[in-house]
């Protein structure tokens, strides 16, 4: 049945469109991207925009937020319960299974570049289809590695114009020590429970660790005394961040530790890391929701177990995410200076029919030589394109009427100094390009 036309449409909740004004950001976040992986031996790798539902349900844990109230789960027409990605480490441990990349010689660094779908409430700086960098490395334990990616994000937001960042840092331990500190945290939250906000009164039950990320002031004066994860690390898990604290040190990165920085997904063993525009600095931008909230630019962790979980053999793996739409509301408040992407310098005007068809010609041969040219062929008044030319800031000219046509002639005019004169059309573009070139 034909749907009622609506007087107008607009983009889903929590969407946007990414206009051309902008594109010169995006471009420059997937240059530097590129660059950057290529430099790090990281391979880039596409998966699909959804999976099967329970490959998240495996990975990302069920009692997340992401799981319980975020994501965009459907029954295709087949009946295969599937969702939009959430997040992109699932779908990459999936592919290095399935494709058999434990085969490759290991590590295994990918990264990808792309939308990611969150039902959350939109505001700024959350959004329901938002765009994310990723970089994983699958197959190897050592902390070096653990630096690395580090390294690499701090690398990729220095070469894309950020400053004062920190990051923050943590070891969430591993299958053997996380659940002897969880029970420590759970016998010195249940006497103090009925103090605590009402969603801690629910991550009690469902997910404990998550009772160190409370916000919630009310939830502040606990958790302070609570025991520490750090203090109830193994031997191998203190060891080994340890040795990611010192690779960083080397690196001369600079980092905080964050005893209560445990992330959102169940994947997460030993490192975890955010980065975050420093305090100070987001005061400044008083305008912004950076102000309102602290969001994370991006963050990450190891995730040991996850390959398994999903099927595979025993394989340790570290990455993070960085969320391109808080990196160029960034550079934007900082006022990074991004290049325009390539302007027509030439301005194509004609008039009358014959003007008009050689000058679309005329379009398609400056093209393949590699000169950007723009028009209005939607006009005739000369006037008005000449107008458009100057607005555009085209250096050159070129007006091609019903005479010139039939003379084999065009006119060139330097739209500087308003001079102008005939060039028989055979040779605009070698003095086009002469004249570019002064
Ligand atoms: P995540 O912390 O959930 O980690 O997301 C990474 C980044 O994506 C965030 O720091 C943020 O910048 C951006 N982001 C997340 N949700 C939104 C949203 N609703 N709107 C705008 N930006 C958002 C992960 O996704 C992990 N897969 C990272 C990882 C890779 N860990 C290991 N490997």
């Amino acid at each position: 049945m034909a749907r009622k036309a609506k007087n107008s449409f607009q983009a889903p909740k929590g969407t946007s469109d990414i206009l051309p004004k902008d594109q010169k950001y995006w471009e420059k976040v997937r240059d530097v991207t590129k660059k950057a992986s290529l430099h790090y031996g990281f391979g880039r790798i596409d998966t699909p925009l959804f999976e099967n539902a329970d490959l998240f349900e495996a990975s990302v844990g069920v009692s997340t937020d992401i799981l319980e109230k975020q994501m965009y789960v459907f029954r295709t027409r087949g009946k295969d319960l599937v969702a939009l990605r959430p997040e992109g480490t699932a779908g990459v441990a999936r592919a290095y299974v399935e494709d058999g990349m434990m085969n490759l010689p290991q590590p295994v660094k990918l990264y990808y570049l792309g939308p990611m779908f969150r039902h959350e409430r939109p505001q700024a700086g959350r959004f329901r289809q938002f765009n994310q960098v990723g970089f994983e490395v699958l197959g190897d334990i050592d902390p070096i590695y653990d630096a690395q990616v580090i390294s690499l994000f701090v690398r990729v937001c220095g070469d894309l114009g950020l400053k004062n960042l920190n990051v923050e840092i943590n070891s969430i331990g591993c299958k053997v020590c996380r659940p002897v500190y969880r029970k420590q945290l759970l016998k010195y939250y249940r006497s103090r429970i009925k103090g605590a906000c009402a969603d801690c009164k629910k991550r009690i039950k469902v997910n404990p660790l998550r009772l160190l990320d409370c916000k919630n002031e009310k939830c502040q004066p606990i958790k302070v005394n609570a025991p520490n994860l750090i203090d109830n690390l193994c031997k191998e898990c203190h060891d080994h961040f340890r040795s990611v604290l010192e690779f960083l040190d080397e690196l001369e990165i600079p980092y905080s530790l964050n005893s209560h920085l445990v992330r959102g997904l169940d994947y997460y063993t030993k490192t975890v890391f955010e980065v975050f525009l420093e305090d100070e600095h987001l005061e400044k931008h008083s305008e912004t929701t950076h102000k309102r909230s602290k969001l994370a630019i991006g963050g990450g962790g190891r995730f040991d177990n996850l390959v398994k979980i999903i099927g595979g053999k025993d394989t340790p793996a570290i990455g993070a995410a960085l969320g391109i739409e808080r990196v160029i509301d960034i550079m934007k408040l900082q006022n990074v200076r991004v290049p325009d992407i390539v302007k027509a310098q030439v301005f194509l005007v004609q008039i009358g029919d014959l003007g008009r068809k050689k000058s679309l010609k005329l379009f398609n041969e400056f093209s393949k030589s590699g000169i950007f040219v723009s028009e209005a062929f939607g006009r005739n008044s000369i006037s008005s394109q000449l107008r458009i030319a100057d607005k555009m800031g085209a250096k050159i000219s070129l007006i091609i009427g019903q005479k010139e046509a039939i003379d084999g002639d065009i006119i060139l005019r330097d739209m500087e100094t308003g001079s102008q004169e005939v060039i028989p059309i055979e040779n605009i573009i070698k003095t086009v390009k002469e004249r570019l070139k002064k």
